[in-house]
């Protein structure tokens, strides 16, 4: 039997059977950096370009859930290039009609764009933590629910803090809610991290469930609805649904930019939250975090609801069709499949996905490997875009070798 993790640069490879040793891996200054702890991310080309020999340009990245169809960025002003970029009010209006249309009513919650969700991630909580702290109640919360797959950020920040953390399963909604409600049972005291839909497995709360969960809650728990991967479902969004009109002071929503407009690298996020959390995570970014490109596009992107609505559609489509060949290859072995429009995730037996990471990586593809239990792992194909026949070609080529390799493993078993 053999261990698999992806993106090191220690491979052994025999009849397809590949030992690798996780690192994340940067360059700086020309050289190559390693940090044993940071944890392995999709969209890592500069590595895996490294580790197999294949030029960066080479690649096809469907490692990330990043919208293939980007936001044009053309003509930008050059004033969003050469002033300070304090937050435009044009912007921030432009980023409120998106995600409060309904902005009416004195409860909203408050607004702070930041520079990516991942910069909330690793900051709330210590701030969570230094409420607990002047919180003149008796227990301040000292625990906090993180489901047990989704994006590790949010673990390994809480795991910085002084609480004691429970993973709860979430790769079924059932067992996850009842998994949360049971915990909140025995201790209602407790933060709880909702990524909303899950990356990788697709677990969806409605707004329904999320408004029980924050019930069963006590009154200085925090409920973090991580919804950075809700653009193309925003009917499922917290921020538009009825219940939660009027905010509730204990929950805190965080949005992504970078992925349903495809400007990942923009690094634009937002936080709702109640007026008290907003400033105490505002007092700690800087007062230019947003860059003046950012806050350009991003004004633009909001207000241009035809374009969200084509590359809706555009994601639909292409998300439907694309991954037929590959899923009649692994269709014997595949236990679950979970479509998010942005990704697709596969249930494999960990043996199979190793083979299909590798395949796939020697034809310059790079995908996500993730494990999802004992003897199963994940495989989440991001989208790409099937109209570039250049990219399609290559698809089809590595699907044409990974059914030869998946054949003649199955023949060897
Ligand atoms: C579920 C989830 N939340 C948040 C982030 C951070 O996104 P960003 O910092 O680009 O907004 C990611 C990034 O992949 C993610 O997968």
């Amino acid at each position: 039997m053999v261990f698999f993790i992806t993106g090191s640069p220690n491979i052994f490879v025999t009849n397809w059977k590949i030992l690798v040793r996780e690192t994340t891996k940067t360059k700086l200054n020309g050289d190559w950096h390693i940090d044993e702890n940071a944890l392995v991310h999709g969209g890592n080309i500069q590595s895996a370009s490294q580790d197999w020999g294949i030029p960066e340009d080479q690649w096809l990245d469907l490692s990330t859930g990043i919208s293939p169809f980007s936001y044009p960025v053309e003509d930008l002003p050059s004033s969003a290039f050469q002033r300070l970029p304090y937050l435009n009010q044009a912007f921030l209006a432009a980023a409120k009609q998106y995600y409060l249309p309904f902005d009416s009513c004195t409860d909203n919650p408050a607004m702070l764009p930041i520079a990516g969700s991942q910069i909330a991630i690793q900051t709330l909580p210590k701030i969570l933590r230094d409420i607990g702290k002047d919180s003149s109640t008796e227990s301040p919360v000292r625990s906090v629910l993180i489901p047990s797959i989704g994006y590790q950020e949010h673990q390994k920040h809480w795991q910085a803090s002084p609480v004691d953390i429970t993973l709860y399963p979430a790769m079924d909604i059932q067992v996850s809610n009842d998994a949360i409600h049971s915990e909140l049972q025995k201790n209602p005291n407790q933060h709880v991290v909702v990524i909303n839909p899950n990356n990788p497995s697709g677990v969806l709360f409605t707004p329904d469930a999320l408004s029980e969960m924050l019930f069963a809650m006590g009154p200085d728990a925090y409920l973090i609805v991580d919804e950075a991967f809700i653009d193309l479902t925003p009917e499922s969004s917290l921020l538009l649904s009825a219940q939660f009109r009027s905010w509730p002071k204990n929950l805190i929503v965080l949005r992504s930019f970078g992925k349903f407009y495809g400007l990942a690298g923009i690094r634009l996020g937002f936080v709702f939250a109640h007026s008290s959390i907003i400033r105490r995570l505002s007092s700690i970014i800087d007062p230019w975090s947003i860059n003046g490109p950012a806050q350009a596009i991003a004004q633009r992107a909001f207000l241009d609801l035809s374009w969200q609505v084509k590359t809706r559609e555009k994601i639909a489509h292409a998300s439907s069709h694309y991954l037929d060949n590959f899923q009649d290859i692994v269709r014997i072995t595949t236990r679950k499949i979970v479509n998010n429009g942005l990704f697709t995730s596969f249930w494999l037996p960990s043996e199979i996905a190793n083979i299909i990471d590798q395949v796939l990586k020697s034809c310059g593809i790079l995908v996500r490997l993730l494990p999802a239990g004992h003897c199963e792992s994940i495989i989440r194909i991001g989208l790409f875009d099937v109209t570039c026949v250049e990219q399609f070609e290559k698809f089809s080529i590595a699907l044409a070798r990974l059914k030869k390799a998946i054949i003649h493993e199955s023949a060897t078993i």
